[in-house]
């Protein structure tokens, strides 16, 4: 038997694996297809203070506290798998593009202020000064120097490479559900018919974590978001750029040589995979609108996948209802940045038996109807 079975391979996954093998666990990861879900979706913003949301304060706190985290933990996994995670510390301009737009901008920055966030207010012409590839048209801007990106599947191969070198072993198959006896959970069946008999369980499967026999019923529900991928984008941007274009919101995040990735939609559409030519197009029509250079990409890549969303927009962290069963799911949009807190929060739970403080408001014990 081994101490923690951790059921998906994704970003949240792999993290907390890495970290609990380091406090001298013995971890397995069960996934059939590591890192093809919302980890392979995801644009890779770190960017805590444009996403600032009213009534959203305990969740900016802990976003926070990973940003903080990032550089040493983006150091780290390069140092212990050898490949780049592709950390960009260019920063994050939000812009306006008509009156209503520049008054939400307003309403954001006024808001960031109170929580005394590091934030500039910007006139178009300076907002153009940093980005040249914006479009004149736009009417405002707000930086923020401290909100980064990743590319997350750059850092999703890497943390690979860490978690088996930490001598975590990766178990390709998927998993059918949570094993229960005794009113505890001892491990997880395998769809190719084995088991893992463990003493702790994870439940790290994003937006499929309430749909696995064997666990209690959770507040997670599937939030689909398309995206785009494109190539050619070599000095179009040097940072994020986050739009309010007629108020809807779309975003640019360079990464790697030349790519630029364009998202994303939000639809409560259950599990639904589908690129739709509505999604794609308004994706493009606002990506054109505000950076017009986008017009002249490549178009590489489609994708739609499910952001594990929860009914207050934030994490599931720490125990479960069910003994045995420990949570590490519904962080909706802030997966990548969540993953060094979670890995250490988690990890720190798994190894001494304690949830760390930073972790308190996340428990599932917050939905008491569930
Ligand atoms: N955080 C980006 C998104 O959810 O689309």
């Amino acid at each position: 038997m081994i101490d923690v079975a951790v059921a998906g391979g994704g970003l949240i996954g792999l993290s907390v694996a890495w970290r609990a093998a380091q406090r001298g666990l013995s971890v397995a990861v069960v996934d059939d297809a590591p890192g093809t879900g919302a980890s392979a979706a995801a644009a890779g913003m770190l960017a805590p203070v444009t996403e600032a949301a009213y009534g959203e304060e305990a969740l900016l706190r802990l976003c926070l506290a990973s940003l903080q985290r990032y550089p040493a933990f983006a150091a780290e996994v390069e140092a212990a798998s050898g490949l780049p995670v592709g950390l960009r510390t260019a920063g994050t301009l939000v812009v306006g593009f008509d009156a209503d737009d520049v008054r939400a901008l307003d309403a954001l920055h006024d808001y960031q202020q109170e929580l005394g966030l590091a934030v500039e207010r910007l006139t178009p012409r300076e907002t153009r000064r940093r980005e040249p590839g914006l479009t004149p048209r736009l009417r405002g801007g707000l930086a923020v120097e401290g909100d980064h990106s990743v590319d997350g599947r750059a850092l999703h191969r890497a943390l690979t490479g860490a978690v088996e070198a930490a001598g975590v072993r990766l178990v390709r198959d998927r998993v059918a559900g949570v094993q229960v006896s005794g009113g505890r959970a001892t491990g997880l069946a395998l769809a190719g018919g084995g088991e893992l008999a463990a003493g702790t369980v994870v439940l790290a499967l994003g937006a499929h974590s309430n749909t696995l026999p064997g666990v209690p019923p959770l507040p997670v529900r599937p939030v689909k978001g398309q995206i785009l991928r494109m190539a050619g984008a070599a000095g179009l941007l040097t940072g994020t750029v986050r739009a309010l274009v007629r108020s809807r919101h779309v975003y640019l995040v360079p990464y790697g040589e030349d790519g630029l990735i364009v998202g994303a939609t939000t639809e409560d559409r259950g599990f639904d995979a589908t690129v739709t030519a509505g999604g794609v197009h308004e994706l493009l029509h606002d990506a054109i609108e505000v950076v017009p250079g986008v017009t002249e990409l490549e178009l590489v890549e489609t994708l739609a996948r499910w952001r594990p969303g929860t009914d207050d927009n934030a994490p599931l962290l720490g125990p479960s209802t069910l003994p045995g069963l420990v949570l590490a799911t519904g962080h909706h949009r802030n997966g990548v940045l969540l993953t060094p807190v979670t890995g250490d929060l988690v990890a720190e739970l798994l190894a001494t038996g304690e949830l760390p403080g930073l972790a308190a408001p996340f428990t599932v014990e917050r939905f008491p109807h569930r």
